[in-house]
């Protein structure tokens, strides 16, 4: 399907999951309707990231009061919001506002989590390995590849797309599931859902030390995400009925294909106009999933570690009202954006984050590598997922009330968007 057909098909449906009139998407505030979506490119990782318009139907936009305008950019600077690891772990804790504040109707889809112990250094443990990975001969990182599983497990690169339809060289990729090497043994589920049920690659000889740094990492963002997703589900309570075990955070437990992928970026050469795009680095999408996990990028000159040479470069994240806007988070916090599919099966009330990366620009910016780390929360594909009465993404496809696996949505999303291309 062309860009354009995608186009006209969206404007059939503008009216999409605008409502106006049922409950507030707000369950403290009491704000004006949930409805508005970006979809400007749906993401399954590994090779399935379309641009898609946008649709907006939100009427309002509330920023965090922690906005202020940076010299560095023309677009606003702003701050997640931020919770700490020893509110988070407290299940006593009422941390409704702050899930509000970061993922509701009228947050941005992302908030960070502040004070994880032994977060720093398994960060950089893994993000330090992202160059030597990269600079591993090429017929080492063939041997890494997995055409198979359309590249979403070990070594990938050239394999996506960017916006202007040229593969994506900028980056290189590296995909596993740090919970579980292999999560089935049945071929029949290995051959349909090649990009969840696949094995880990490991380089296990020219590089030694990835799987054990890779796995503790995922491990820990895995569980951090874990407690948050409980108090999402607390938050979501309030509003709606949540099916038992259909919680967040019980789906994330019970999934067996969540996928950690370690980014690294290659270093731009001078006049490389590529740098000079809004979404450079990597274009405008929503992540597929459920919940994903972020490091903050890690930026080094042949290896050694360097602040970032441009104030410009970063996360951008479109906001509600259309507005872009830089995002920022410390280094040492782990920042979590909501996916398709949690905006979907909570009714609205956590909203996914449309999302791009800017690459540095000028010359300070030449011989920078950048190095990250994002793991991907997902539902099981056999996971029976309750849609709502209300579909506001994708309803195109989803019925209202649908019983569908995960495996089973995501098929029909790949089937639509990707191989009727
Ligand atoms: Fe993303």
């Amino acid at each position: 399907m062309t860009v354009e057909r995608l186009a006209a098909a969206m404007a059939q449906g503008e009216a999409w999951g605008c409502n106006t009139t049922s409950n507030s998407s707000s369950l403290l505030f009491k704000t004006p309707s949930h409805g508005d979506h970006y979809r400007p490119l749906l993401h399954i990782p590994a090779g399935f990231s379309f641009l898609l318009p946008s649709k907006r139907c939100r009427s309002r936009l509330i920023l965090c009061p922690k906005m202020s305008s940076s010299g560095e950019t023309s677009f606003p600077t702003v701050t997640t919001v931020g919770i700490s690891f020893s509110d988070l772990k407290d299940k006593n804790s009422d941390l409704s506002m702050k899930i509000e504040e970061g993922f509701g109707s009228n947050g941005l889809g992302i908030l960070s989590v502040t004070g994880v112990p032994g977060y720093s250094s398994l960060r950089k443990n893994l993000l330090h390995l992202a160059p030597r990975l990269a600079s591993l001969p090429d017929e080492v990182k063939q041997e890494l590849e997995d055409p198979d599983s359309r590249y979403n497990f070990g070594w990938s690169h050239g394999k996506e797309k960017l916006e202007s339809g040229k593969p994506d060289i900028l980056k290189g990729s590296y995909y596993a599931n740090p919970i579980l090497d292999k999560p089935t043994t049945d071929a029949s589920l290995i051959q349909r859902y090649p990009s969840y049920c696949g094995s880990n690659i490991w380089p296990s000889s020219a590089l030694p030390e990835l799987e054990a740094a890779f796995k503790a990492l995922g491990k820990l963002i895995f569980d951090v995400g874990l407690m948050l997703a409980y108090h999402c589900d607390l938050y979501v309570s309030k509003g709606m009925k949540i099916h038992k075990d259909g919680g967040l955070e019980s789906i994330l437990l019970r999934s067996r294909c969540h996928k950690g992928r370690l980014l690294y970026y290659f270093p731009a050469e001078k006049g490389n106009s590529d740098g000079f795009s809004m979404s450079s680095w990597c274009g405008w999408h929503t992540d597929h999933g459920s919940l994903t996990g972020l490091t903050c990028g890690l930026f080094t000159r042949d290896g050694v570690e360097i602040p970032c040479p441009d104030n410009a470069a970063g996360l951008y994240i479109r906001t509600r009202s259309d507005q872009i806007v830089k995002v920022v988070y410390g280094k040492d916090d782990i920042a979590y954006q909501i996916g398709e599919t949690t905006e979907i099966l909570s009714g609205g009330y956590l909203c996914a984050t449309p999302h791009c990366v800017r690459a540095p620009q000028g010359e300070e910016a030449a011989g920078v590598e950048r190095s990250t780390f994002a793991l991907f929360m997902q539902p099981d594909w056999d996971e029976k997922l309750h849609f709502p009465e209300e579909v506001r993404i994708h309803n195109e496809l989803i019925p209202s009330n649908a019983l569908l696996t995960f495996g089973e949505y995501s098929e029909m999303l790949l089937d639509k968007y990707y191989h009727q291309k």
